[in-house]
């Protein structure tokens, strides 16, 4: 990772996330924890340490109180704690989406996000956060893209070490994950990435080595894929070889949930930990297989070792000092706060036309305001699957721009419903969960976030699975709009749903048929089923029931309750919805059209299929931007959308799923009140069939062929005909600024740059190196080193970039499947200089054999 290094001006704002926040005297509380780690091994027999690698329910393990171990908790991460329970009774703070924190290009952001994520994990004592995800954007069509931070290993291991020191620092513990090349979600359980050795250790591996060795993490995650044909639960190679012998990895290697197939496999794979438990093939299975001589034992101390150090580590091990003790944690941060200022951060201005004197944006004299489009009024702040978090409030940017303007200026208009099917029941529903025995009696029950329940592995206080029969959703339902609403259900099982006293539907739940490729879950968690519409007032409340009779027959490997209540507001008119925005906009002095994704578009499990906003969002903005030119679009999606109006409209901001308060950091910078900061962690093609590489699926025997090797993302872009809409890196600011000197030395790269605009702002700097025409195959150029600087109108800054020896070197495979780094030596050319699709200043830098 690059250190920039302020020496002038008003310099940098140091943007490398450096030095451990270890307590008082480290080595010695190395040794300290060391050795308790050794005596409680060896007081350990065989069965309880084939326990310990197992998880007892879907996050935790078993305590071991004759050691003085303490139960130890995981949580999904990476943007919340969302703490064992998917319930609105447990809160969480949701910062924006990975894809918005890489795009600060800012590690020590990522550090302090880190530090709120680690505060949090407390509060809902939760010891290891199951993140962060730094698997590459190799297709614009990966359905997890937004979980992941960039298309460049640099920049993705730069933010990852970021936040895995951050996290850290306030003594919780991560899993850097999907260990290795989980780039895709179709077939994921199975799929075999084929993928040559130099691309996987220069790209895939890579940001994986750079946390390894910057930021020790206690644990990594292994993917559910295979990689060159074995599994990566089994991959001893990668695991062993690589992880932990070249990188000297010695925390916990923890399966993806469910991930683990094989005991043996596993174990001398170098799985230390099989989740989730109960039913898993380690625990009593592993001591079987020790005592039938299938197992060496001394591998099932070396994995138990390395969870007693992780308990250590994170202060559940009695005698053994904490990594980072109570009084030596942060400083206590403001979640919301934080949550607002990385949004800020992250927001990309894409485009930003002059219009009458200045550049749409920042909007210094608004006027009357047409905001337009549901995702203005539901925001979409997170994306789908395991990264869920609940948080207390959200801000939409309906909320946020109308607490920033001037009362009576704002007009907001729907404009197109992006939604194709029912989702689940949201906003206008107050809704709790009741569950039952057979005989009717009350167990337990909770609030619940929205229509969605999801008891997986931990059942509500009191709530016991095998006495458990039904379970009910119940509450209110206050329309925002009246009409016909539909209602329906998914889920498997018995089904009874009730609205305004009505009996829409009692019956059993769609599901399609288990395919041995997909997850395990996925005939579990049902089909989608609209069961009939209700005519009801806006503002009038009315009773709504989901009774689900829990299908016990089904044999899941963790006891689990999933079914949901769905809604769709009343069905308008398309084409009378767009030209009621079109007359909003076209009586207002500016319109802002807010376009974005859905849960069907961006979610863990599955890969998207096109890149286009769905529904008649297109349509609705080239309408409003016809009817208004002072048209701002805010994209709110977590990964690229084709933007095909993009040069009709004044300005394109792009807000990603920007976290909680996503709308007040939106108004924010909307208004001038901040820059908007970010840059392009990834390419952004004009239209799909233009990106280099985009395919997903596998053959039909498994396989899916990284054949582009070493040419992803900007890398291949370079070496294609067709341009992107906006590339790698691109971001404007409100000010503007001129490079004025490069200089380097073989260990570093001075940059000197001018605010030449009116504003104060914030650029960062991006280095690039292109090889000397010499044969080797290498893309045209990568990036090299990056850092963030400030400076306030007319002056200069100069920033120091370290390059490191790797930025000069490539993989260089043995026949035997081993390798080794070489130096290529010759002369380089180094770039930098924004806007990043030209980069005006150039240096010439000779690089000796290493
Ligand atoms: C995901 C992981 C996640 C785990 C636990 C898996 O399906 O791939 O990223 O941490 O579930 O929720």
């Amino acid at each position: 990772m690059m250190l920039p290094d302020a020496t002038e001006g008003d310099a940098t704002d140091g943007n490398a996330a450096d030095g451990d926040a270890t307590s008082g005297n480290a080595a010695d509380g190395d040794a300290a924890r060391e050795q308790a780690v050794e005596a409680a091994l060896g007081a350990l027999g065989l069965d309880d340490k084939a326990r310990l690698l197992a998880g007892q329910d879907l996050w935790s393990l078993p305590a071991l109180p004759a050691i003085g171990l303490a139960s130890l908790v995981m949580s999904d991460g990476p943007i919340g704690v969302r703490g064992r329970r998917w319930t609105a009774d447990d809160p969480s703070i949701a910062l924006p989406s990975p894809t918005a924190l890489a795009a600060s290009w800012d590690p020590e952001l990522a550090r302090r996000a880190g530090r709120l994520l680690a505060q949090e994990a407390h509060r809902k004592g939760v010891h290891v956060l199951l993140a962060p995800t730094v698997n590459l954007h190799r297709s614009p069509l990966g359905g997890r893209h937004f979980e992941a931070y960039s298309e460049d290993p640099l920049l993705t291991g730069a933010i990852g070490t970021g936040y895995v020191r951050g996290v850290q620092d306030g003594g919780v513990g991560v899993t850097v994950k999907h260990f290795t090349a989980n780039d895709a979600e179709t077939e994921r359980f199975t799929v075999d990435n084929r993928i040559a050795p130099r691309p996987l250790r220069e790209l895939y591996l890579a940001p994986f080595e750079a946390i390894v060795k910057d930021a020790g993490p206690w644990g990594v995650m292994a993917a559910y894929n295979s990689v060159n044909g074995t599994t990566m639960t089994e991959n001893t190679a990668l695991n062993e070889g690589v992880l932990r012998g070249e990188w000297g990895f010695d925390g916990v290697l923890v399966s993806d949930w469910l991930a683990a197939r094989s005991t043996v496999g596993g174990i001398r794979g170098g799985l230390d930990l099989a989740m989730p438990g109960p039913l898993t093939v380690y625990g009593e299975a592993l001591a079987a297989a020790v005592r039938a001589g299938e197992v060496d034992e001394s591998l099932v101390d070396a994995a138990a070792r390395r969870v007693l150090r992780l308990a250590a580590r994170v202060g559940l091990l009695a005698g053994a000092p904490p990594a980072v003790a109570a009084a030596d944690r942060p400083a206590p941060v403001d979640g919301p706060a934080l949550a607002r200022e990385i949004a800020r951060r992250s927001f990309v201005l894409l485009r930003n036309e002059v219009r009458g004197a200045a550049p749409v944006l920042p909007l210094d004299a608004p006027g009357t305001v047409a905001l337009i489009g549901a995702a203005a009024r539901d925001a979409r702040i997170l994306g789908g699957g395991s990264a869920q978090v609940f948080p207390d409030h959200v801000v939409s940017p309906l909320d946020g721009l109308r607490a920033a303007l001037p009362a009576g200026t704002l007009r907001y208009a729907l404009g197109a419903d992006p939604g194709e099917e029912l989702g689940a029941a949201g906003a206008g529903f107050a809704l709790r969960a009741t569950a039952r025995d057979a005989a009717g009696r009350e167990l337990g029950g909770e609030r619940l976030p929205g229509g969605q329940l999801q008891w997986l592995g931990d059942l509500p206080d009191g709530v016991g699975f095998d006495e458990l029969h039904t379970v009910e959703t119940h509450g209110t339902f206050v329309p925002r709009v009246g009409g016909e609403h539909r209602f329906g259900t998914r889920g498997v099982g018995g089904l009874r749903l009730t609205v305004a006293g009505r009996v829409l539907f009692d019956g059993a739940g769609r599901f399609s048929p288990p395919d041995e490729k997909a997850d395990p879950f996925e005939a579990f968690f049902g089909l989608p089923s609209e069961h009939g519409t209700v005519r009801l007032a806006a503002g009038e409340p009315v009773e709504v029931s989901l009774v689900h009779t829990v299908p016990k027959e089904l044999q899941l490997p963790i006891q689990a309750v999933s079914f949901a209540l769905l809604h769709g507001e009343p069905e308008r008119d398309p084409e009378e919805l767009i030209a009621e925005a079109v007359e909003a906009a076209r009586t207002a002095d500016t319109a802002i059209v807010v376009v974005g994704t859905t849960d069907r578009v961006e979610s863990e499990g599955f890969d998207r299929t096109d890149l286009r906003l769905p529904g008649r969002q297109d349509d609705l903005v080239t309408r409003v931007a016809a009817a208004n030119p002072r048209t701002v679009v805010v994209v709110n999606s977590g990964a690229p959308v084709e933007l095909p109006w993009r040069d009709e409209v004044a300005a394109v901001l792009l807000a990603w799923f920007p976290g909680q308060e996503g709308g007040a950091a939106l108004a924010d910078v909307l208004l001038g009140r901040a820059e908007p900061g970010g840059r392009l962690p990834t390419t952004w093609p004009a239209v799909l069939s233009d990106a280099p590489v985009s395919a997903v699926s596998p053959s039909a025997d498994g396989v899916l062929a990284y054949d582009e090797g070493l040419f992803v993302g900007y890398r291949g872009w370079d070496r294609c005909s067709a341009g992107p809409a906006y590339p790698f890196g691109h971001g404007l600011g409100y000010t503007q600024w001129e490079y004025e000197e490069l200089s380097a030395t073989a260990t570093s790269a001075v940059v000197r740059l001018r605010n030449t605009g009116p504003r104060p702002g914030r650029e960062v700097v991006q280095l690039y190196v292109s090889p000397p025409d010499d044969g080797v195959a290498r893309p045209p150029r990568w990036l090299a080193a990056f850092a963030s600087v400030e400076a306030a109108p007319g002056t200069s800054v100069q920033v120091t970039l370290p390059l490191s020896p790797r930025t000069f070197q490539v993989w260089n495979p043995y026949p035997n499947g081993a390798g080794e780094w070489h130096t290529i030596p010759g002369t380089y050319t180094l770039h930098t200089g924004g806007p990043a699709a030209s980069l005006p200043l150039g240096a010439p830098l000779t690089v000796a054999a290493g």
